[in-house]
């Protein structure tokens, strides 16, 4: 994938990581990215009830530099609903960035209740929820050095 995006990506590329979740995919993914790439951070979070996104999203921490002129490649860990991403890139794309593009480790296309484009994605897997690897059930797990399904 990273390399998919540097061979779209040759020259500008600058990335804007979801945190909390994204931050162990981003930093294997960047370090498979050869060249020149800026990095900048942002963390949403979406009220979850238990394991199911509520659909309401607010931004808990804005980016540190402008977007205008420059290719923007979103990196999130997975997209469910699709309503955190969607949310996401309406306030990016009002950023005037040149393109805007979307990155996801992980898609569950069973649950979408809306039709969000993501340009890459790493794995689609069933409705189950998944722990590890930087995602979180209650703020544990993040550590996890792989992706487990919670409850068996
Ligand atoms: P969406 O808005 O429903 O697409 O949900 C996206 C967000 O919900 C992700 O960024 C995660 O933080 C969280 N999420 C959705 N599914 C899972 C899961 O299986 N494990 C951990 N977090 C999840």
């Amino acid at each position: 994938m990273a390399l998919e995006i540097r061979d779209d990506f040759p020259d500008d590329l600058h990335v804007v990581a979801v945190l909390k979740g994204a931050f162990i995919f981003l930093s294997d993914l960047i370090r498979h990215m050869p060249g020149q790439v800026s990095l900048d951070f942002m963390a949403v979070s979406s009220y979850a009830k238990g394991t199911t996104t509520s659909g309401e999203v607010r931004l808990q921490k804005d980016l540190d530099t402008t977007l205008d002129g420059r290719n923007v490649v979103i990196v999130e860990d997975i997209v469910d609903t699709g309503l955190t991403l969607t949310y996401l890139q309406e306030i990016l794309r009002a950023r005037n960035p040149r393109t805007l593009r979307t990155a996801c480790l992980l898609s569950k296309p069973s649950r979408r209740k809306v039709n969000v484009k993501v340009e890459y994605i790493g794995f689609e897997i069933e409705d189950r929820f998944v722990v590890g690897y930087g995602l979180d059930y209650a703020e544990q797990y993040r550590n996890l050095p792989y992706i487990s399904v919670v409850g068996g």
